[in-house]
């Protein structure tokens, strides 16, 4: 009789779960699972990323740190291996703009929630090799170097910065409790979404051209860095490259991919796990590396460790 009863309840539940949700749900495989989080936590996740980006920008564009721009906003070691990269004027003042932006990203953080300042800076490497290794990009010669020419930089700030956040906050907004949680996470991830646009468009402008010092196309360039980054992820396509076949265009229609997105342009989805398993360079979110060389600070990073969660 209970056990019935239960059915009943299960039916009535998927009944009308059926009228909320049209969609087909895909099964989901266990590693691109996100993690049960509250809403702190998850900010307090991104914050690492924020931090990354803008210190990459600022340090690259303008060889200033959050620190320079922001006193006693963040505080943790001093990020290692940026050099001034190679961009004409007008690109250093927008990547140093992007840098900017993220600075005040991330004073909002620290005014809606119950984060504090100093923001943990988490152990931050930028030194080139690192992210010719993450884009599987090492084996090149001479060395893929991404202060070397302003495309080199271009193809790594489209992979491994606003990108992630943009994926991240996709990901996340919706499980975030609270409006102005909610009206913070959206600025922030509309904002990164128009510099994804931005260094994508650059990109886009010269895509059949070969990338000096190789011979290799900027196409074909995205295509090797997306490919590297989806296979760290574990989790399916979401990094695409700009030229691609027609199943991977928006409506099938088209092989041109300015904008990546999902089977119905949506932006791509990452979850927690798969970002650390990039931004890390080994495929495993509990083994630290790449630009990340201890780890993220903070609760959810730590349950994930704890959790053995790879
Ligand atoms: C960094 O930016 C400041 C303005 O914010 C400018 O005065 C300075 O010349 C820039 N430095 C470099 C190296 O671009
Ligand atoms: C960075 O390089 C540019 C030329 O590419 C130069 O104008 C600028 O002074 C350099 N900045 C620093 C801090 O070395
Ligand atoms: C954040 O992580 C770095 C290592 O990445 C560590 O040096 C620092 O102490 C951590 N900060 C806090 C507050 O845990
Ligand atoms: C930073 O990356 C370089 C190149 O991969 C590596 O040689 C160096 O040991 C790294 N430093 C830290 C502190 O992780
Ligand atoms: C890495 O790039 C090489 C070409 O340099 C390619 O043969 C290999 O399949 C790529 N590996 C991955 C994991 O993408
Ligand atoms: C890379 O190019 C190959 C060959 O056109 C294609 O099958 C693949 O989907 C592309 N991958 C990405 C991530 O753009
Ligand atoms: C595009 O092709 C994929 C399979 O490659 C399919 O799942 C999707 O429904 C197609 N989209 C449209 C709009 O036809
Ligand atoms: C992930 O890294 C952790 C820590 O280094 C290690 O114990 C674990 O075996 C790794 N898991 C996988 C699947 O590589």
């Amino acid at each position: 009789m209970a056990s019935r009863s239960c059915l009943y309840v299960v039916l009535l539940l998927l009944a009308f779960q059926s009228t909320v949700i049209k969609a087909n749900v895909p099964v989901v495989p266990p590693q691109c699972r996100p993690v049960a989080a509250g809403t702190l936590a998850r900010i307090e996740f991104l914050a690492n990323l924020v931090i990354g980006v803008a210190e990459f920008f600022l340090r690259s564009s303008n060889g200033t740190g959050i620190e320079d721009i922001a006193p006693g906003l963040v505080q943790g070691p001093v990020p290692i291996g940026a050099t001034n990269a190679t961009l004409d004027v007008a690109t250093r003042a927008a990547v140093q703009q992007f840098g900017l932006a993220l600075v005040g990203n991330l004073r909002a953080i620290v005014d809606v929630t119950l984060l504090n300042a100093p923001l943990p800076r988490p152990q931050l490497n930028f030194t080139a090799g690192v992210f010719a290794n993450i884009l599987n990009l090492s084996a090149l010669t001479p060395p893929f170097n991404v202060y070397a020419s302003q495309t080199q930089f271009f193809l790594v700030a489209e992979s491994l910065t606003s990108s992630l956040i943009q994926n991240y906050l996709a990901q996340v907004i919706p499980s975030i409790v609270g409006i102005p949680q909610l009206q913070l996470l959206a600025g922030i991830g509309l904002n990164v979404g128009g510099q994804v646009g931005y260094f994508r468009t650059r990109l886009n402008a010269i895509v059949n051209t070969a990338v000096p010092p190789y011979t290799i196309t900027v196409a074909t360039f995205t295509n090797t860095t997306a490919t590297a980054v989806n296979l760290l992820g574990l989790c399916g396509v979401k990094n695409e490259g700009l030229i691609v076949p027609l199943p991977l265009g928006a409506e099938n229609r088209t092989t041109t991919n300015v904008i990546p997105g999902d089977v119905n342009s949506l932006s791509p989805r990452r979850t927690e796990r798969e970002t650390l398993r990039i931004v890390h360079g080994t495929g495993n979110a509990t083994r630290p590396g790449g630009i990340f060389p201890s780890g993220f600070n903070g609760t959810l990073f730590r349950l994930i460790v704890l959790l053995r969660l790879f």
